[in-house]
Order: C-alpha cells, then sequence, then structure tokens
C-alpha cells in the first residue's frame, strides 16, 4: 500500500502524460472493438448481400480508424516510457541522496552489495511495471468488457456461449495465479541469494585465485545459479500451461460458436459476417486476460522491490547533518569520559569505560591486540558511530553538540583499510582540500615521505589511480592517504594502523616530520617504536582500558606493556644479529 502511495505521489507531478496515456489506451481499444463489427458489415452486405460499393467505403472507414488506433497506441507507449523513465531517474536520485547521509551504522545494516542491487535491478523493475501497467492496466479490462458487451450486441443468443465459457476460463486463471504467488517469492529470495553470492566472489576473487579456490567457488556459483535457475523453471512451467489451457477452453467457445451458428444461418436468423466477428471478439477477450495475467504477475514482483526501495528511503539516518551552529572549541583538550560502545546488533559492548585526557598537541598511540576495539575507538572521535554511554569532549564541549561539518574537518582520519579513488593522485588530494595549490599538494605528500616517488612518475601529481588503488603499493596508497588527510590540516589527526605497511626507515621519517606538526595526534600502531615516543600510551584488551600513561610510567607499573615492550625489543635486536 505504501508502495502505490510513493507511486501515486510521484504520478501526480506527471499529470497529463499520466491521464493521456489511459486516455489514447481506450481510443486504441476502441478501435480495435469497432473493427470487427465493421468487417462483418463488409462480409454481411458487401460480400453476401453484393453490395460492392459499399466495400470501399467501409475499407477506407477500417482503415481510418485503425490509423487513429494506432496513433493513439504509440502515443500511450511514449507517455508511459516518458513517466516511468522519469521515475526511474527520480527514485535513483532520491535513494542515492538518502545513501550519502547514511551513517556508518546503516551501512553497516543495508550493506554495500545490497544497496548496489537496490538502487539499479529493484528500481528498474519497478519503472517497468509501471511502463507495462499505464498501459495494460486499462486495456486488460477495457477490452474484456468491450468484447462482451460486442458480443451481447450481436447476438443474444451467442453471448450464452460466453456465459458458460467465461467462469471456466476466470476459474483457471486464478486457481493457476494461486500455485504462482507463492513460488515468485521464492524466485525473488533465490535471486537474492544469487547477487550475494556473485558480488562476494566477484569481490573476493584476488584472495580466490591466491588460493587457487577457483573450482570451489565456481561450484558455489553453480550451485547457487541453479537453485535459482529451478525455481524460476518451476513458476515457467506453470506459466507455460496457463497459455495453452487458456487458449484450449477459449476455442472451444469458438467451435461452439461456429457449431450454434450453422444452424443460427441455415434458418437465416443470423449472417455469416456476425460469426466471424464474434470469434474475434472471443480472441479479443482471451488476449484481454492474458494481459491481466502478465500485469498482475508484474506488479507482485515489483512490489517486492518496492518494498527494498522504502528500506532505503525510510532509513532514518541518525546522524542527518543539521547544522547546530557550534563550532569545536580552538582550545582544549580531547577527553574521554567513561566511553562504552555497542554496535547495533550486538549483544555486548565493544567499548567499555574508556576514560582519558590529552592536551591539545600531544600525542596519544593506544596499542593492544587486533580486535580488541581500537578502531572502533577512535571513529568514535569523528562519530561515524555516536557513544552508547559516556560522552566525549573536545575543549569541554561534548561532540554531540557540534556542528557535524566542523567536528570533520577539524578530525582527520587516515582509516585502516583507506580507499584511494580512482582518478588523479591530484585528485585524490583534492578530496582533503578541494582548493589545494600543487605546492600544498607537494608539501603534504613530503610530510608522508612520498614526494619523490610522486614527482619521480612521468605524470606526477596527475598520475591515475586506478579502481582500487590495484597499481601502487600498499605502503605507497597509506602515505598518499595521510598525505590526504595532512593537506586538510586537521586539528586532531587520527592515524589507524596507516604505517602497517610501511618500512621501518621510511616509518621514522614520518613520524618526525609528524612530530613537528602542532595538531593533537592519536596513532594506533603495532610496533614499539612507532609509539614509544607519545606522550600517553593506551593500552586496550578486549575493549577494556589495561593502563594508561608515558612510556616511562608503564613500562614500571604494567606487566602487559613491559611484556609488549620487551618482547619487541628483544627480537628487534635478535634480527639484527
Ligand atoms: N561495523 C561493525 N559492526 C559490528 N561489529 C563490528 C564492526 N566493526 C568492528 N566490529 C567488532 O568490533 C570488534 C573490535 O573491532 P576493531 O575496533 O576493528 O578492532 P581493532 O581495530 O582493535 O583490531 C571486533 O570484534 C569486530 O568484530
Ligand atoms: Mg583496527
Amino acid at each position: 500500500m505504501k508502495s502505490i502511495r510513493i507511486i501515486l505521489q510521484f504520478l501526480k507531478k506527471h499529470l497529463t502524460l499520466t491521464l493521456l496515456a489511459p486516455l489514447c489506451v481506450i481510443i486504441e481499444v476502441t478501435a480495435e472493438l469497432v473493427q470487427p463489427k465493421i468487417m462483418s458489415e463488409i462480409v454481411n452486405r458487401g460480400v453476401i448481400g453484393g453490395e460492392t460499393d459499399i466495400i470501399t467505403a467501409l475499407g477506407l472507414k477500417m482503415l481510418i480508424i485503425t490509423l487513429v488506433g494506432v496513433c493513439a497506441g504509440v502515443f500511450s507507449i511514449y507517455a508511459a516510457g516518458q513517466v516511468s523513465y522519469a521515475f526511474g531517474a527520480d527514485m535513483r536520485t532520491k535513494m542515492f541522496t538518502r545513501i550519502q547521509k547514511f551513517s556508518f551504522s546503516n551501512i553497516d545494516r543495508l550493506q554495500t552489495g545490497s544497496l548496489i542491487t537496490r538502487i539499479t535491478s529493484d528500481v528498474t523493475q519497478v519503472q517497468n511495471v509501471i511502463q507495462a501497467s499505464m498501459r495494460l492496466l486499462f486495456r486488460a479490462p477495457f477490452m474484456f468488457i468491450g468484447a462482451i458487451v460486442m458480443v451481447f450486441m450481436l447476438d443474444l443468443k451467442m453471448a450464452y456461449i460466453l456465459i458458460i465459457i467465461l467462469p471456466i476460463l476466470l476459474f483457471t486463471i486464478i486457481y493457476i495465479l494461486k500455485k504462482t504467488f507463492p513460488l515468485f517469492t521464492i524466485v525473488q529470495q533465490k535471486m537474492d541469494k544469487f547477487n550475494t553470492v556473485v558480488q562476494e566472489l566477484l569481490s573476493g576473487i584476488r584472495v580466490v585465485k591466491a588460493y587457487v579456490r577457483e573450482q570451489g567457488e565456481r561450484e558455489r556459483f553453480e550451485a547457487s545459479n541453479e537453485d535459482y535457475i529451478a525455481s524460476s523453471l518451476k513458476v515457467s512451467k506453470l506459466i507455460i500451461i496457463m497459455m495453452p489451457a487458456m487458449s484450449f477452453i477459449m476455442n472451444l467457445g469458438v467451435v461452439g460458436v461456429l457449431w450454434f451458428g450453422e444452424y443460427e444461418v441455415a434458418d437465416g436468423r443470423l449472417n455469416v459476417g456476425d460469426i466471424m466477428a464474434c470469434t474475434n471478439y472471443m480472441t479479443q477477450i482471451l488476449m484481454s486476460l492474458m494481459m491481466a495475467q502478465r500485469v498482475i504477475m508484474s506488479i507482485t514482483q515489483a512490489e517486492a522491490s518496492m518494498v527494498r526501495i522504502n528500506e532505503v528511503l525510510e532509513t532514518e539516518c541518525e546522524l542527518d547533518l543539521q547544522s547546530t551552529g557550534v563550532s569545536v572549541p580552538e582550545e582544549g583538550d580531547l577527553e574521554f569520559n567513561n566511553v562504552s560502545f555497542r554496535y547495533e546488533g550486538s549483544n555486548k559492548d565493544q567499548l567499555s569505560n574508556i576514560s582519558f585526557n590529552i592536551k591539545k598537541g600531544e600525542t596519544l598511540a593506544i596499542l593492544g591486540s587486533t580486535g580488541s576495539g581500537k578502531s572502533t575507538l577512535v571513529n568514535l572521535i569523528p562519530r561515524f558511530y555516536d557513544v552508547t554511554e559516556g560522552s566525549i569532549k573536545i575543549g569541554g564541549k561534548d561532540i554531540r553538540e557540534i556542528d557535524r561539518k566542523s567536528l570533520q574537518d577539524s578530525v582527520g582520519i587516515v582509516m585502516q583499510n583507506t580507499v584511494l579513488f580512482s582518478g588523479s593522485i591530484a585528485d585524490n588530494m583534492r578530496m582533503g582540500k578541494e582548493d589545494a595549490t600543487e605546492e600544498e599538494m607537494i608539501d603534504a605528500l613530503k610530510k608522508a615521505d612520498i614526494a619523490d616517488f610522486v614527482l619521480s612518475l612521468p605524470d606526477g601529481l596527475n598520475h591515475k589511480i586506478e579502481q582500487d588503488a590495484t597499481n601502487i603499493s600498499g605502503g605507497q596508497r597509506q602515505r598518499i592517504s595521510i598525505a590526504r588527510t595532512l593537506i586538510s590540516e586537521p586539528d586532531i589527526l587520527i592515524l589507524d594502523d596507516s604505517l602497517s605497511a610501511v618500512d621501518l626507515i621510511t616509518e621514522s621519517k614520518i613520524r618526525k616530520a609528524l612530530n613537528k606538526l602542532k595538531m593533537t595526534k592519536i596513532i594506533i600502531a603495532q610496533r614499539i617504536s612507532s609509539i614509544k615516543d607519545a606522550n600517553k600510551i593506551l593500552m586496550i584488551e578486549d575493549g577494556k582500558m589495561l593502563c594508561y600513561g608515558s612510556h616511562d610510567e608503564l613500562y614500571k607499573t604494567s606487566a602487559e606493556y613491559k611484556e609488549v615492550y620487551d618482547s619487541q625489543v628483544q627480537s628487534a635486536e635478535e634480527g639484527k644479529l
């Protein structure tokens, strides 16, 4: 129902074309309905009655009516096309605008792959059905009723045959449709599953190749593909039976008309032309029923798509970019007060009771094993997710009160799985700062120790980065990402394991460059060498604080920290030997 409301709301915007399409359909159908009647007159009066001069006149009339009908038909197709394509474009724009406002937890819930299907094939599905329905929804019933009326007008006795045949036909259609509907839902589910499998296989294709798992994955693909085909075939079988069954019943009716008509004609109560017209009308009735069946089936399919589209349009974006007018305080500490966080749908806190305080310009290092919640913690600072309990403050202001634009401008984060966009290096740098000059870009690249590499490329800053940055190394990608964040000159810089793919010498160069910058820095790293000099070190395990303090303090007081430190220093020394 909601889907229909959305569609109607849209159609209101294209009222003229929406109304013209059915109007033209009615003209088209009227023309088709009149033709058998004229034909019967030509036969009755012209051919049998010998009024030969009437043939040309009636023939001409028929031609003109046909032309009018065809023109009306063409226009209705055009109008339906215009409206439905506009609908598709409008829906896609609306969905895209919505998705751009999605928070991280929205995206967690409606997966990227599923969003792609929704914005492409689901919209196309609905668009096609609107196009077809704008014609068939009017054409089918009008033709059905019109043809019945015409038969009644021809001869009442022949109409009795219809009265017997029609209920049988309708019963058959309803029976088969009832059987197919549940199957449709199954086909839709299998299709969704197939999409998921394909998406997974394609996005992981490199890993699959690396582990030489093509065979296994191929089997998975084929299983899902066959599953989908099997259920589609079941539906097709039922539909395939429906067509000949309906024709058979209708042809029985035609036989009835011919058999019954023979007596009537012999007795002189009926003309041959009327019998011809009657059989024509019966065909039209059959056609209208087939159309109706097609519309009903495609509307149910589109309904499923519309529900999926609605899910996107109606997702509450908890992090709507509303301006609060409060900007990030110039000076002040970054404070975590008893912060706890739980992912939506999870049954356990991922972070619990995290508290610390770092002064402006200081460096905080976060240490912890994989899965301990380091990325989760730093993602709370630019409000990718909101804290579940406690608060995060910058300069004493709760970040939830700060204008989101101002917050995100002042917090620069290089994420763990960082993404470079396909486009030139300069394009990527401009994502950090729209109006960045070439000097600014090179300066930022220098700080990330990647300027020499970029400038050594034949096309320098204009070097194209391919999709997924496949044409540069992991370490180069990390360094360009750091430069992209540095160029925006954030007040708080967060590096989430951003130097993991960089060699030790380069890392120490970058660290030196970063130390000269005045911004507050939060660094997640595995190597103790990158952490040791930080003003404060926070060690977390399983979402809880293990210890917090400077290197010297922790080395003395925390057994866990000492263990990590000693083991790394030791292995480094062994490496030297
Ligand atoms: N988007 C998410 N939705 C639900 N759970 C998540 C999400 N991201 C991470 N997690 C869970 O949170 C835990 C901590 O992850 P993360 O903060 O990435 O750890 P770290 O960065 O320390 O390796 C993991 O157990 C992971 O399963
Ligand atoms: Mg992480």
